[in-house]
């Protein structure tokens, strides 16, 4: 049976000291034909382990509703690793933060107005214990203690960042021992007095996030858990990035560095991100500190394999590291993917959003504005639609709260846009005698997934006011963006001006012999979510950082290939490109 332990500060796996050399890649950031690509490259760059998170909002849609296919088939990801011969550390947690939407908790939490999240509160209890009844069975023949590839698994994620409730970390682990979890358990938390206080139990290994100063982390890591090995379960070899920020790069050499001081002091080290994919549809998170900031589309992270799955110049140094301390390497990296460039797909249909509401939801009628939560929705967009009497002088409207982005549109006219993160929250407005149709466009930009913010409801979350006036009797799209099928596209004429201003899904097609990995360019648009034979890529903004975005080749087919690219404001151009490099 294999069973990882620890003794004498080390980890024991086999009877023997192992020093676990492990690399996050998520299974729900890659493609699934290229999960075992991932997975040889982390090999052949001497990894022994891969470690993943488990995002609950995609594996429980719904309360209740379970998904465990395509790219949320964790066992298969799992069974790949083992047949490569890697370990796996799994963190279910339940909360993963991962830049991930709602920090990987599901949006139907918030329905509950009393919740409580990541303490004992019993409804949030209940709710971690169904979904686990599921997830933890069916990973139970994964464990290495069944000859599975799971070593270890983490119950909850930096805990001491957001609490102190010791008695649900005691639960947390109750639950995993109730249902036979017999491999190794830890928790993780940033090298802090009051993180390693708050997130600490007894009988459950502790373990340090950092990206620097690893002497120092393992040091207070010691003053709290004398008798453990030492392990860095998230080294940031890279960083995120928020829209309207520098793209993140960290030292390739500097990272080596800090990685060779922990392998000298006999620490197992777990790169984050190793690989970190892409952040697909409405997946991505937010972090709110100061601001309210949304993370872009890509999780390249400057990881050693980028986004298209490169080896960069960090891996190779990495892999020296390794050679150096544990002798060669003995895998070959797998031949590169080759990307193509297919030209431009000519966007020639066009039908506009506030033409299509009925194509896209049904109308809820309600007398109050409700959040995105009380609408039973979960991600992508909202409209809220009302009338307002006339004659009314020149008076301020106000979205209160806006959550995350609103355009605003009075007889189907622009007038104009409030951002959460912006001072401004009111558009000024006056009314004619026969009164106006209000239309507001709310975008869920992606929940708060680290911090006392967490609790982060979409949509309106209070009310709108015609100054202190708040409106009532609202019609109510939810608008999802998960069945574009039943939209009716028209031509758009060759000499017809685009429309500015105006929210529109735009279609085109393209056909392609052999498909594979390319990447798209949006020069001249401004702001959308682009869906390729239906499946949703994610978004683009010209704010950038991220100006274009990876489409991997199993996405495309042989033949004809739809793109429907959802444009909020207006484009100049009515066609994309696909080419070789960002
Ligand atoms: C923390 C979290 C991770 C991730 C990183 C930053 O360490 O535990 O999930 O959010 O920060 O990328």
């Amino acid at each position: 049976m294999v069973k990882l332990e620890t003794r004498d500060n080390q980890f024991i796996l086999n009877g023997e000291p192992i020093q676990i050399i492990s690399g996050a890649i998520h299974y729900f950031r890659v493609v699934p034909e290229y999960w075992e690509d991932r997975l040889l490259k982390l090999k052949a760059c001497g990894f022994n382990t891969v470690e993943t998170y488990v995002p609950w909002n995609l594996h429980e849609p719904e309360e209740g509703q379970f998904n465990f296919e395509g790219f949320a088939n964790l066992t298969r990801f799992l069974t790949i690793a083992n047949n490569l011969g890697l370990y796996a550390i799994v963190r279910p947690s339940p909360y993963i933060c991962a830049e991930w939407e709602f920090g990987g908790l599901p949006y139907w939490l918030l329905e509950d107005d009393n919740m409580r999240l990541r303490c004992t509160y019993e409804p949030y209890l209940e709710k971690v214990r169904n979904y686990f009844d599921v997830l933890l069975p069916m990973l139970k023949p994964y464990l290495s203690t069944n000859g599975g590839a799971i070593i270890a698994m983490q119950i909850e994620n930096e805990y001491g960042s957001y609490g102190n409730d010791t008695n649900y970390l005691q639960e947390m682990k109750t639950i995993y021992e109730q249902h036979d979890i017999d491999v190794l358990l830890f928790t993780s938390d940033g090298p802090e007095d009051s993180m390693l206080q708050g997130g600490m139990i007894q009988g459950v290994l502790e373990t340090v996030n950092f990206g620097s100063n690893a002497e120092r982390a393992f040091n207070q890591l010691k003053k709290y858990q004398p008798n453990g090995p030492l392990m860095c379960m998230e080294f940031w070899n890279g960083w995120f990035d928020h829209w309207f920020e520098e793209h993140h790069e960290r030292n390739p050499k500097e990272v080596a560095n800090e990685f060779e001081t922990m392998l000298q002091q006999g620490a197992s080290v777990n790169f984050y991100m190793f690989h970190g994919g892409t952040n697909f549809g409405f997946y991505n998170g937010a972090n709110h500190i100061e601001n309210y900031e949304p993370t872009v589309t890509s999780y390249d992270y400057d990881a050693p394999l980028n986004e298209y799955g490169e080896p960069t110049e960090k891996y190779f140094l990495i892999r020296d590291v390794i050679q150096t301390h544990f002798g060669k390497v003995p895998e070959e990296l797998p031949e590169q993917m080759e990307r193509k460039a297919f030209g431009s797909v000519q966007l020639k249909q066009r039908t506009n959003l506030l033409d299509s509401l009925d194509k896209l939801s049904e109308r809820n009628h309600s007398y109050d504005i409700k959040n995105m939560e009380k609408m039973g929705q979960d991600y992508g967009f909202i409209l809220y639609e009302t009338k307002i009497a006339g004659p009314r002088d020149n008076g301020k409207l106000f979205l209160q709260d806006v959550h995350d982005r609103a355009l605003v549109y009075v007889d189907e006219k622009y007038i104009g846009t409030i951002e959460r993160w912006s001072d401004n929250k009111y558009i000024e407005l006056s009314i004619p005698e026969n009164g106006v149709k209000l239309s507001i466009l709310v975008e869920n930009m992606g929940r708060i997934n680290y911090g006392p913010l967490l609790k982060d409801r979409k949509g309106i979350t209070e009310g709108v006011r015609f100054e202190n006036q708040f409106l009532y009797d609202w019609n109510i799209y939810r608008l999802k963006m998960d069945d574009l099928s039943r939209l009716d596209f028209m031509d758009i004429k060759p000499d017809e001006a685009s429309p500015q201003s105006t929210p529109a899904f735009y279609q085109g097609h393209i056909t392609i012999e052999e498909p594979a990995d390319t990447i798209i360019h949006l020069n001249g648009w401004i702001k959308g979510v682009v869906f390729v034979n239906g499946f949703n890529l994610g978004r683009y903004w010209e704010v950038g950082p991220q100006k274009s975005l990876y489409l991997p080749g199993p996405l495309l087919k042989k033949g004809e290939n739809q793109f429907i690219i959802f444009e909020q404001h207006g484009t100049k151009n009515r066609e994309i490109w696909l080419k070789k490099d960002s």
